[in-house]
């Protein structure tokens, strides 16, 4: 099958030397874009910057800004069959981009920040993805509660959630514990490495 994935953080500029960004490190993507291309899918991964190398035989987008993400997207998953969105994408970006650096003056210095377009909210209705639709949810409080609201509101099959409150999961961690939750029901997996936990989601993502 043809499998979608949008990973890492996104960058939002606020001049030519600074932006706004997040602690996602791309992990959870980049294992899932590894595990879907071993089990025989053809990937796409489009990702903001990580440090991370672009798994072997997997294509490639490279993408900044959540506008970034959204064009990217849009283009491309007309042709999916699978669309797993993992990347922690601005909800908000600065108003403006200053043409020069910033300088220094007074105290205190107030940025104005957008909505940026939801690109996972857009797939079903805006791009018209008909295929399997996958989104993650970053959780501090309610996952679950949270998560399913998420889940029907997106038009999602599936959303993976995690609770970011805890220090050695989530979060440029290694390892991860997620909640599966559908509309109607969840499941909640043992914690595992970010590798081994990718190749379960894949499996369970086929299912769907
Ligand atoms: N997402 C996206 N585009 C955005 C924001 C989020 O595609 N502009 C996707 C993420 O990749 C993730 C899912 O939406 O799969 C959940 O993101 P989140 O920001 O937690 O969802 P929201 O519904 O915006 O909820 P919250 O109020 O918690 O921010």
């Amino acid at each position: 099958m043809k499998v979608l994935i949008t990973a890492g953080p996104t960058r939002e500029p606020i001049d030519p030397a600074r932006y706004l960004t997040n602690r996602s490190s791309g992990k959870m993507g980049y294992a899932l874009a590894k595990a879907a291309q071993k089990r025989g899918h053809s990937v796409l991964l489009v990702s903001g910057p990580t440090s991370l190398d672009i798994p072997e035989g997997v294509d490639f987008i490279p993408i900044e800004s959540a506008e970034d993400l959204y064009q990217a997207v849009e283009s491309q998953i007309g042709r999916m069959d699978i669309a797993i969105f993992a990347a922690a994408v601005a909800d908000y970006t600065p108003v403006t981009v200053a043409d020069q650096k910033i300088k220094k003056s007074g105290d205190e210095l107030t940025l104005t920040l957008q909505k940026t377009r939801d690109v996972l909210g857009s797939a079903r209705g805006v791009m018209g993805f008909k295929g399997t639709l996958v989104g993650f949810a970053a959780e501090t409080e309610n996952v679950e509660e949270n998560a399913r609201g998420k889940c029907a509101r997106k038009g999602c099959d599936l959303v993976i959630a995690n609770d970011v409150s805890r220090k050695d999961i989530g979060f440029d961690s290694f390892e991860n514990e997620v909640t599966l939750v559908y509309t109607d029901r969840s499941e909640a997996l043992p914690q595992n490495s970010k590798e081994h936990l990718a190749y379960d989601l894949v499996e369970v993502i086929e299912q769907l």
